[in-house]
């Protein structure tokens, strides 16, 4: 049922590159993207706001970097459990889009609830087939991520992030954008994912029996890379109950530094994109004045780094598909040496269908 693997996580992470491929070829033919979504309310798009709850929410997250600038258009994404009490901002052309894995989340189904009751157009990424929240939404995209058991989310998070990259791209499309080079980098991607999966798990496992005995990580990203230091730090938490703090690089030095020392590590994450992994190095520099450990996640080796997990190399926008894939085994990899039960943390449900 495992498939060889000690724990579902793990055969979860090692499936990302299947999951990755059966999502993303679903939608594209000929170098065009398919989606059953009514083209004209897309062209037309003026405004996207993007709700979900936990790491769907990072998903979400991750990928208004590149609605930004692939489109310029303004994207919101807000925490279910919030949003559902604001009043909401919708344009005329507006787009509402909910992200879940189950399907189930009761804030995210509420938040979907609203935005209809404003009369916005509502589209679901989600993985659960014929769930709630697909069949009260508009449009449904479907993640084919397959049944994840385990309750950290990992292959999901992956194939929303693809989802949203594509969705991304319908719309670009329809705009005469020429998508051809994004396209062919996210095809690409399934077989990375193949070809680094063990070498990666091996590298990750070596790290975190060094620091399996730490009780305080910091997570540090800059652009795209922030929401997935919020993720890392999720996975962390959620699985080896060890305290973690994700924070946007630059705000280090306004309050959390005072945090760092040698018993406190640093995973920082730093695509080689400049100007961004140069003012994440900085950083990083910062971090070793405190006497603070680094491990770096990178596609470029920098010497600040007392442990490096090299990444393979893509363009910044795709580094997400890539980064996540350590910060996810780093977490699997610690909670399994301190013995925890991985696939079923305490306190946590697999579909939180309560508010
Ligand atoms: C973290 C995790 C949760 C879920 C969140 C939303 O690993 O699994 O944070 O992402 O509860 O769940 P869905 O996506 O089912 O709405």
């Amino acid at each position: 049922q495992k498939g060889g693997f000690k724990h579902f996580m793990l055969k979860e992470i090692s499936e990302e590159d299947e999951a990755l491929a059966n999502t993303i070829y679903a939608h594209i033919f000929n170098d065009k993207i398919n989606m059953d979504i009514d083209e004209e309310l897309l062209k037309k798009t003026d405004k996207i706001t993007i709700v979900a709850c936990g790491t769907s929410y990072y998903a979400g997250l991750t990928s208004k970097y590149f609605f930004e600038e692939l489109l310029s258009i303004p994207v919101n994404v807000e925490i279910a459990s919030e949003f559902r009490y604001l009043k909401p901002i919708f344009t005329q052309n507006s787009i509402f889009i909910a992200i879940s894995q189950s399907g189930e989340t009761a804030d995210t189904k509420e938040s979907l609830n609203l935005a209809k009751s404003f009369g916005v157009k509502t589209i679901s990424i989600v993985n659960v087939q014929e769930s709630t929240i697909a069949r009260l939404s508009d449009y449904v995209l479907y993640t084919l991520a397959g049944p994840e058991i385990s309750v950290a989310s990992t292959k999901a998070f992956v194939c929303q992030l693809a989802m949203l990259y594509l969705f991304a791209l319908k719309i670009a499309q329809l705009k005469g954008i020429e998508i051809k080079p994004y396209l062919n980098e996210l095809m690409s991607l399934p077989s990375i994912l193949k070809t680094e999966f063990s070498r990666l798990n091996t590298e990750v496992e070596k790290i975190a029996k060094k620091y399996a005995n730490v009780k305080n990580f910091m997570y540090l990203g800059r652009g795209l890379s922030y929401p997935l230091a919020l993720e890392g730090a999720l996975k962390l938490k959620e699985i080896s109950y060890i305290h973690a703090e994700g924070y946007p690089a630059g705000e280090l030095k306004h309050g959390p530094i005072a945090l760092i020392d040698e018993n406190t590590p640093t995973f920082v994450i730093a695509p080689n994109f400049e100007p961004l992994y140069s003012k994440t190095i900085s950083n990083a520099n910062e971090v070793k004045a405190r006497n603070g450990k680094i491990i770096l996640l990178s596609d470029k080796f920098s010497n600040i780094a007392d442990d490096f997990v090299q990444v393979p190399n893509t363009s910044y926008f795709f580094s997400a598909f890539v980064n996540i894939v350590p910060l996810q085994l780093f977490a699997y990899h610690i909670a399994n040496i301190l013995g925890n039960d991985v696939d079923q943390p305490r306190n946590l449900a697999k579909s939180v269908t309560v508010e």
